[in-house]
């Protein structure tokens, strides 16, 4: 459990519009495009692929993908990055924006780079809702980004502590103990 509520960080209203902007740069981006495959990052991605996807206007399938909690890491983070669940179709030829949650060390993206550029789609970019730079530990290209946020433990929207708050409509500060 933790100590406290969480202290807002990002409010809904600017969730929001932060989100409408994302869109219509990837609708922008995207336009000549047959269509775009969303993959998803399970769990903390949900919400926010599913109020990103209803901005756009492009032709678009949605899909998800599991890789281990952060809960599950050991000491050698590089290696404990596992995956779940993988992806129900083909994405050879596809061009394929990955949504997550937050990228914190970078591992969990460098990983999923790695599994689905070796898949060989047409193109692979990346959009996340939050990072935290001060946490780096894989370097990775973020091509759409909603927020850079210090380093803190975020929940809501999505996030999670211990399966807690993740549907919290704003993203919010813990102290986790
Ligand atoms: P990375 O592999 O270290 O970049 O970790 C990415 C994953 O860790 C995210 O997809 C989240 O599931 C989780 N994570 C990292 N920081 C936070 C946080 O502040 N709140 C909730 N989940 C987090
Ligand atoms: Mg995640």
């Amino acid at each position: 459990m933790a100590t406290s509520e969480p202290r807002e960080l990002i409010s809904v209203e600017r969730i929001d519009d932060r989100l409408t902007e994302l869109a219509a740069q990837i609708d922008q981006d995207y336009a000549g495009a047959e269509r775009l495959v969303l993959i998803g990052v399970l769990k903390g991605s949900f919400i926010f692929l599913a109020d990103l996807a209803r901005r756009l206007t492009i032709p678009h399938r949605v899909e998800f993908i599991a890789v281990s909690s952060y809960g599950d890491r050991e000491s050698d983070v590089a290696e404990s990055v596992r995956l779940l669940m993988d992806v129900r179709h083909a994405i050879m030829g596809e061009h394929v924006l990955l949504i997550e949650d937050i990228v914190d060390t970078g591992q969990t993206i460098a990983y999923l780079r790695r599994l689905l550029g070796a898949r060989r789609p047409a193109s692979l970019r990346l959009c996340t809702l939050l990072h935290k730079p001060d946490r780096t530990e894989a370097e990775v290209v973020i091509d759409y980004l909603g927020f850079t946020i210090p380093d803190v433990w975020v929940v809501g929207y999505g996030l999670d502590y211990a399966e807690q708050y993740r549907t919290l409509p704003y993203i919010g500060e813990i102290d986790p103990i």
